[in-house]
């Protein structure tokens, strides 16, 4: 059987995360052997782009945008190489937290880049590799600011990203709704001001519905 590539997009704190565990056990029940990664990241050396994508907080060299633009790219590109084709070769569903839209949506429509030049970068990060479904969970970003502040793993913490105004995620969140325009055939929303058990079912639908599942 044919691999497939679902990534999920969404702003911080919309349940990307949880929405991946739950769709797991679900593959594997359908027999669909399954592999899960996250962007940035995925592989050791993506992992410690990542960290300093995230975490790099010096207030003497901040990370300029074209250095973050370039830091994401570079992590996609191994990921992609070293992990995520090989997964689609072997017949497995490759499972994403986030991909390339999170570039277009953060790096391109939030901090105003150039869309055109991000697509083309995205592009030859990644050889041309499209997910086959790509599930936007929506969510107001005061909303998942909210979430993310009561999340146990990170008690409240925010990264480098996360901390940006609510200015800032509401731009993240247009920018994804205005790619979910330009890709209705690939992109899906998803209204994630719901349950949990509201959101997986709207996925598990979609899967089966549309995508043979
Ligand atoms: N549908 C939901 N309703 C309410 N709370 C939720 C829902 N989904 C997830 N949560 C909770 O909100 C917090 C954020 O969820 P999660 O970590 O899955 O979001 P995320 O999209 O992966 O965020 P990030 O972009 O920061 O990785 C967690 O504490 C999670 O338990
Ligand atoms: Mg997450």
């Amino acid at each position: 059987m044919e691999g497939f590539f679902i990534t999920f997009e969404g702003p911080e704190g919309a349940g990307k995360t949880t929405q991946v565990k739950m769709l797991e056990p679900w593959l594997a029940a359908k027999q669909r052997s399954c592999r899960i990664t996250r962007e940035p990241g995925g592989t050791p050396l993506a992992e410690k782009i990542r960290n300093v994508v995230k975490h790099y907080n010096d207030s003497s060299e901040p990370v300029c945008d074209k250095a973050e633009l370039l830091l994401f790219a570079a992590s996609r590109a191994q990921h992609v190489h070293h992990l995520i084709r090989r997964e689609l070769r072997e017949g497995h569903v490759v499972i994403c937290d986030r991909f390339t839209d999170s570039t277009l949506a953060y790096q391109g429509y939030a901090r105003n880049g150039d869309i055109e030049f991000i697509e083309s970068l995205n592009n030859y990060a990644v050889e041309g590799l499209v997910p086959d479904l790509t599930l936007l969970l929506d969510l107001p970003p005061a909303n998942g600011r909210m979430r993310i502040s009561y999340r146990p793993e990170t008690s409240g913490m925010h990264d480098r990203l996360e901390a940006e105004s609510l200015t800032f995620h509401e731009k993240v969140r247009q920018g994804y709704l205005t790619l979910a325009q330009k890709y209705p055939e690939r992109i899906r929303v998803i209204d994630a001001a719901r349950t949990p058990e509201a959101i997986h079912a709207d996925i598990t639908r979609i899967l089966e519905e549309h995508y043979e599942f």
